[in-house]
């Protein structure tokens, strides 16, 4: 018959004794029933239920009508077995979730597979834009996407209200017009202005390469973004003349994109460099020949060849900004390139929507892995 508590008439120390002795005996021998998990709950329910379990009763029957004087002591002998219950109660409930646990696991199955992660496709290929150069020696230059009208144009001699600024459709942050205009923010239109911070900073000779995000108010469209990606480099010393720029990017090129690509060089304007040119590779994707095929190769729009970059010597006025840092346009010279990283993404990898590189859908993402 199931354990159900007693009323007690006599609260003598003997009774209570044996009265709790019975108690557990009851408890060991539901406990020993126990088969799986929905036994153990009924065993909790039972015994520790908060209104009608066999712990509420004992409150009931045996603490609540103790006579005064053996309150006191009924009371302690109570405490101690109710928690000596809630324990063993307890205990039963563990015993059957881990046996749940080993019948459940079975070591021959295949593991979870856990997708792991790959660089975005534009971040893989500015790392192989900045490794070319590394090996060619030059380190990692860093600047704020978030920059100063002072960094972004004025020490490029854009000077104020040059109409050049005019060709960076610029993103301005709000409530500026307290500040100095140099002091003004804006989101950086190219990564060139850290050319200048890198200059403040370290004495030449000087080779750096500097990747980032940089923002123009442009609408999105399938070649267009108002957030896209630029390399930039500068290189300073004694003596850097034209020809070592053309060495350089030339061979940056054969690197990124094969062999047997050409460059070409044709004159060009930017205001932080003199003389300025935009630099073309001969088509790697028709090899030059405008065709493929017998289609019309569309990416160099059948010239055979496609625009990669600005360069240029560094102009005298940009030096001037940094020549207490040792950089006097006397003794030293430089040449200096910025390219952008997305259109050479999307021409690399076949991709012809540059929105699908900033959408993160994982289904596009997961073919670059
Ligand atoms: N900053 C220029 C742009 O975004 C690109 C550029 C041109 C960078 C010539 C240079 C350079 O460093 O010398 O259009």
């Amino acid at each position: 018959m199931a354990y159900i508590v007693s009323k007690l008439k006599d609260f003598s120390p003997a009774v209570i004794d044996r009265a709790i002795t019975e108690l557990f005996a009851a408890l060991a021998g539901e406990r020993a029933a126990v088969r799986d998990q929905a036994d153990a709950k009924a065993l909790r329910d039972r015994w520790v239920g908060r209104n009608d379990g066999i712990l509420a009763q004992v409150n009931e029957r045996w603490l609540r009508t103790a006579p005064k004087e053996t309150k006191r002591e009924i009371g302690r002998r109570v405490n101690q077995l109710k928690a000596e219950v809630e324990q063993q109660v307890e205990a039963t409930l563990k015993q059957t979730r881990a046996a749940k646990v080993d019948a459940a696991l079975d070591i021959s199955l295949p593991g979870i597979r856990r997708a792991i992660g790959a660089e975005h496709p534009i971040v893989r290929t500015m790392n192989e834009i900045v490794a070319v150069f590394n090996r060619l020696g030059y380190s990692s230059a860093q600047g704020p996407v978030i920059e100063t009208d002072y960094y972004n144009f004025e020490a490029l001699n854009f000077p104020p209200n040059h109409p050049a600024r005019d060709t960076q459709d610029t993103l301005f942050l709000s409530h500026q017009q307290s500040k100095a205009p140099r002091e003004r923010l804006l989101l950086r239109t190219h990564t060139s202005p850290v050319q200048v911070r890198t200059m403040e900073k370290l004495k030449p000779p000087l080779r750096i390469l500097a990747a980032g995000k940089v923002h123009r108010n442009d609408a999105p469209d399938a070649s267009h973004s108002p957030m896209f990606h630029q390399v930039e480099g500068l290189a300073v010393d004694r003596n850097i003349t034209f020809g070592d720029l053309k060495g350089t990017l030339d061979h940056a090129m054969k690197e990124l994109f094969g062999s047997e690509v050409k460059t070409s060089f044709r004159p060009s304007f930017f205001p932080f460099t003199e003389p300025s040119a935009e630099m073309f590779v001969s088509c790697f994707l028709c090899g030059g020949s405008g065709k493929r095929a017998a289609d019309p190769c569309r990416p160099c729009k059948q010239s055979g060849w496609i625009e990669i970059l600005g360069c240029g010597m560094v102009d005298p006025n940009v030096f001037e900004f940094v020549k207490h840092n040792g950089y006097d346009p006397e003794t030293i010279s430089g040449f200096a390139f910025g390219m952008g990283v997305d259109r050479i993404a999307l021409l690399k990898y076949g991709v012809d929507d540059l929105q699908l590189f900033f959408q993160g859908d994982v289904r596009f993402l997961e073919q670059f892995r």
